[in-house]
C-alpha cells in the first residue's frame, strides 16, 4: 500500500513574518461558516523575478500592490489549488496530502508556462502560514480550513507574450459544507469545458471562469451544476462543475478514466484508494449518458456522487438530460456516505492514517 506523501518539513521557513495587530477572528460565526466567504488574518506571497524565487512574506490580508496592467488579468497565466487543514480530536492541526497539491500546482503551471515552484517554498510557506493562523482552523465535522495556493503572471505589460514575473500566493479561510444537500446536475450537451490537447486537466483559473456561463444556464433550469461531457459527441461524462464524478452501478464504483480533459482530483484518487482497500470493485473507464439512462431504467444505478476538495463527497440525486430528469437514489447507508465517513475519520484523526495522508503542522 503506497505511502504516497513523505514527512512534513517542520523547520521555520526563511521568510519575513508581519503579524496583524487586529485579528478579525472574533467577527466569524463559526457555527455558520458557509463556503469561501471568509479569509483568515494572514496571507503568504513570494515573487519570481530574473529567474529566481525571492524571499517570501507572511503578512496581514490586504490589497495587492499591482496596477491594472497586471499580466494575469489580461492573458490568464493563472493556476490554483484547493486543499484543506483539519483540527483533529487532540486539538492538533493536520493538512491532507499537501505534496499531491504541490505536484499538481506545478503540472498546471508547467502547461501555462509558469516556472516551477520548488517544493521547499510550497511546504515551508504553507506550514508556517498555518502555524500563524492556526486559531482559524475550525473543529466541527464538515468544517475545515480551506487553503488556496495560487500562481499567476505578475508582470505589468500588455504585449501578448508570457509574463516575466510570477507570484505565488496562499490565502486561507474557514469553511463549512460546500453543498448542504444532494445536488442535481444537468448533462451539458451544448457547451464544452475542455478539448483534447487543451488545459482541461489543469487547475487553470480560466477553466472555472469559462464554466460559469453554462453553470448559470443550468441553475436557471433548477440544477446546481452541469455534468460536463466530451467535446466531440457530448455523450461521455467527464466532470461535474467543481467535482469529479462517480456512479455506483451494480455494486461497482465507476468513474470516468482520467484524460487530458479531466482534472486528476486528489479527493478522487483518495476515494478510489480507500474503496480498493475496502475491496469495493472500482472501474475507471468511459461512461456514456446512455449507459446511465439504461442503468437508471433497469434499477442498477444505485448512487451518483461528486468528489472534490471543496465539495468532499456530494451525493447527486438527479441527472437532467435533454429535458428528462433521471432520479438517482441517495441512500444514507450507501457507498457515498461510507466513503465520506471513511475520509472524515482519517482527516479528523479518528482512524489510522493507513496511507500517510495527514501531515501535522507541529
Ligand atoms: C476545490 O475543490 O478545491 C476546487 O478547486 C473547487 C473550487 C473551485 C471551489
Amino acid at each position: 500500500m503506497g505511502n504516497a506523501d513523505s514527512p512534513t518539513i517542520k523547520e521555520p521557513a526563511r521568510m519575513k513574518i508581519i503579524r496583524t495587530t487586529q485579528s478579525r477572528i472574533s467577527e466569524v460565526d463559526f457555527s455558520n461558516l458557509g463556503f469561501g466567504n471568509r479569509v483568515s488574518d494572514h496571507t503568504f506571497e513570494a515573487v519570481y523575478k530574473n529567474g529566481a524565487w525571492g524571499e517570501g512574506i507572511i503578512q496581514p490580508y490586504g490589497p495587492m500592490r499591482h496596477g491594472l496592467g497586471l499580466h494575469a488579468l489580461h492573458y490568464g497565466q493563472a493556476v490554483f489549488e484547493g486543499m484543506k487543514a483539519y483540527r483533529q480530536g487532540n486539538g492538533r492541526v493536520a493538512v491532507f496530502r499537501p505534496e499531491a497539491n504541490w505536484a499538481r500546482l506545478n503540472r498546471s503551471g508547467s502547461r501555462l508556462l509558469i516556472p516551477e515552484l520548488p517544493k521547499e517554498i510550497f511546504m515551508e510557506s504553507l506550514f508556517e502560514l498555518l502555524r500563524v493562523d492556526q486559531a482559524w482552523v475550525p473543529k466541527e465535522e464538515e468544517q475545515a480550513l480551506y487553503i488556496r495556493p495560487f500562481l499567476f503572471g505578475s508582470s505589468e505589460f500588455i504585449t501578448a507574450r508570457p509574463s516575466e514575473e510570477y507570484t505565488f500566493g496562499i490565502v486561507t479561510g474557514p469553511v463549512g459544507a460546500y453543498y448542504s444537500k444532494p445536488v442535481k446536475v444537468k448533462v451539458e450537451d451544448t457547451y464544452t469545458r475542455a478539448a483534447s490537447g487543451g488545459v482541461g486537466y489543469t487547475k487553470a483559473a480560466g477553466n472555472y471562469g469559462g464554466a460559469f456561463y453554462a453553470s448559470a444556464q443550468a441553475q436557471k433550469e433548477g440544477f446546481n451544476q452541469v455534468l460536463w461531457t466530451d467535446h466531440r459527441e457530448h455523450t461521455y461524462l467527464e466532470e461535474a462543475g467543481t467535482m469529479n464524478v462517480a456512479f455506483v452501478i451494480n455494486d461497482v464504483l465507476v468513474t470516468p478514466a482520467l484524460t487530458d480533459r479531466i482534472l486528476a482530483g486528489i479527493t478522487r484518487d483518495s476515494i478510489l484508494t480507500l474503496c480498493r482497500h475496502w475491496g469495493v470493485a472500482v472501474e475507471e473507464r468511459l461512461i456514456s449518458v446512455h449507459e446511465l439512462e439504461e442503468a437508471s431504467a433497469n434499477g442498477s444505478l444505485q448512487e451518483a456522487f461528486g468528489m472534490g476538495t471543496a465539495a468532499v463527497v456530494s451525493p447527486i440525486d438527479g441527472i437532467g438530460y435533454k429535458g428528462n430528469l433521471l432520479s438517482v437514489p441517495a441512500p444514507l447507508d450507501g457507498l457515498a456516505m461510507r466513503v465520506k465517513k471513511g475520509l472524515a475519520d482519517i482527516r479528523f484523526g479518528r482512524s489510522e492514517d493507513l496511507f500517510g495522508w495527514m501531515q501535522p503542522i507541529d
